[in-house]
């Protein structure tokens, strides 16, 4: 009998976990209000008798992003920002255009898994384990090839092909939120100490400055 009860409150606790964050929402919908006042864990939501289709709906993402910059890559995010419908139901798009050899460095969601489906051309991906294994797990896919990149993994994109390529990726959050790791570590607003960084990453600390310039 006790055997029961702490299966099932090990069960209470496990489900109390898995809705902690965007729980399924119990109501059709709450398209956010951005400019409401009420405190939530997302947006407010509008009056429901005032929702129309726009507030579902985005356009364009049969365009691609402009390439020309140092990554020779270009998202185009469709999140709660872009869709207010989104808000609550746990869901977001993003499409990804890629210049020839162009990158995704690595980068963390920290509130999304993602799942990528290349639609032209050929990507380099990869995630990273957590500690202590940091096992890379890497491929190479195909037009029509779907990757997923596990919530809170460091990952990353690279096109491998010679043309254009883009991919469109789902992800498990209306906000997934993007920690570029290198612009976490060395790109700090106000900077993180020098002689620290240097020690962490066993370099130079002239190397970290140069690093710090960069981004
Ligand atoms: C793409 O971005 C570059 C760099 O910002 C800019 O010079 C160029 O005009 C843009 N191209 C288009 C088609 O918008």
């Amino acid at each position: 009998m006790a055997k029961h009860v702490l299966v099932l409150n090990l069960l209470a606790i496990t489900c109390a976990l898995v809705v902690a964050f965007e729980p399924s929402p119990l109501q059709d919908f709450c398209v956010a209000e951005p400019s409401g006042s009420a405190r939530v864990n997302g947006f407010a939501c509008m009056d429901p008798k005032l929702a129309q289709a726009n507030h579902f709906t985005f356009s364009g993402l049969h365009v691609a992003g402009n390439t020309s910059n140092p990554l020779g890559s270009r998202v185009t995010p469709v999140t709660v920002a872009q869709i207010p419908g989104l808000n609550t139901l746990g869901a977001s798009l993003a499409r990804i255009d890629y210049a020839p050899w162009g990158v995704i460095p690595p980068h963390v969601h920290p509130r999304a898994t993602e799942i990528l489906t290349v639609i032209e051309g050929s990507l380099e991906v990869g995630f990273v384990t957590s500690n202590p294994d940091n096992r890379l797990i890497t491929k190479v896919l195909k037009k029509g090839d779907v990757f997923v990149f596990p919530i809170g993994l460091a990952h990353f994109q690279r096109n491998v092909g010679h043309g254009n390529a883009f991919s469109i990726s789902a992800l498990s959050s209306q906000n997934p939120g993007v920690i570029t790791i290198a612009n976490a570590v060395f790109g700090s607003n106000p900077s993180i100490a020098d002689d620290l960084l240097a020690r962490a990453f066993q370099l130079d600390k002239s190397v970290v400055g140069q690093l710090q310039t960069k981004f």
